[in-house]
């Protein structure tokens, strides 16, 4: 039984997907040089970070907003602990935009100059396991059984990429005065994107034209990015096998509260409790569902 999910790598109490990184480059975070006009989105997995790499891309790439970029979103934003790398991303140009699970204490330790600045995204859990659960099945090799019972178990335990959802949010809301952060939720940029969009790019004080920031949204509407082979992922899943034939996508469903329809009652209790013990005294506020706002 120890053995059994081959796919993840733990290092320092964190589990990384074993195929995606170099264990080199994971040694050596911490000293990796960073500029003052970077710029990380960070997320626990399945918590909307392909939906804010579109939205920070298209803040900063004016071709991609005209739609005369060829590049794909998670070529400007690429995955900064991960191998799968077009070209020498970490030597671009500024400004340089990234996206990254690392947990807080993992990030190099030039973030807390605090020049350059940091959006972290989070979900609500269940949404996040419901997302995880499905693309974790899609993936080949992933071991969920299609059995959410077994999967809560993992999520609940950590044993996933990303480790704890608990330790993640937790571990960067209690540090974050050690960064210069944004704390963005998927359920209010569900409820308001352009707000959303208005809130990241005051924080990184880009001025936008109004016809931009139309774009901006536009573009990154759940259908928009959906049918976009530049922003969907669709072909990330092509790269070693990854995916089980004619399941799923990245862009699966988009919603709030889809775990209603994937827990049972039974399970949202027992979730519930230990949401509670794990959570209640920390003041971030979750949705987890927008009819009952
Ligand atoms: P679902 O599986 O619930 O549909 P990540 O990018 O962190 O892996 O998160 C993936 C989740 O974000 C998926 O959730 C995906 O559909 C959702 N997502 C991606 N783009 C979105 C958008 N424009 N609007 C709403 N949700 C989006």
């Amino acid at each position: 039984m120890d053995n059994k999910y081959t796919h993840l790598l733990n290092f320092k109490g964190y589990n990384f997907d074993s195929s995606l990184v170099d264990a080199d480059f994971i040694e050596n975070l911490d000293d990796f040089e960073i500029r003052d006009d970077d710029v990380f989105i960070i997320t626990y997995p399945k918590s909307g970070t392909i939906w804010t790499q579109q939205i920070l891309s298209l803040i900063y790439f004016e071709g991609h907003r005209n739609r005369t970029e060829d590049l794909a979103t998670l070529d400007r934003v690429p995955f900064f602990e991960y191998k799968i790398r077009k070209t020498d991303f970490l030597n671009r140009p500024s400004p340089r935009l990234f996206c990254s699970h690392l947990p807080y204490y993992l990030v190099p330790k030039g973030l807390k100059s605090k020049k350059a600045k940091i959006i972290y995204v989070y979900r609500n859990p269940k949404d996040v396991m419901t997302s995880f659960f499905h693309f974790s099945y899609m993936m080949a090799g992933r071991e969920t059984g299609n059995n959410m019972e077994h999967f809560m178990k993992r999520f609940l335990d950590g044993n996933v990429v990303g480790s704890r959802w608990f330790d993640h949010v937790r571990g960067w809301y209690e540090h974050r005065h050690d960064f210069s952060i944004l704390f963005m939720m998927y359920e209010e940029m569900k409820k308001d994107l352009r707000s959303s969009v208005l809130k990241i790019s005051r924080f990184l004080e880009k001025e936008l034209s109004e016809e931009d920031v139309e774009a901006i949204v536009k573009q990154s509407t759940f259908q928009n990015m959906k049918s976009d082979p530049k922003a969907n992922y669709d072909g990330i899943l092509k790269f070693n096998d990854w995916k089980r034939p004619a399941e799923g996508h990245f862009l699966r469903k988009g919603t709030v509260g889809d775990w209603k329809h994937h827990l049972t009652v039974e399970q949202n209790e027992r979730f519930d409790k230990i949401f509670q013990r794990n959570m209640k005294d920390l003041p971030l506020k979750f949705i987890w569902d927008l009819n009952e706002e």
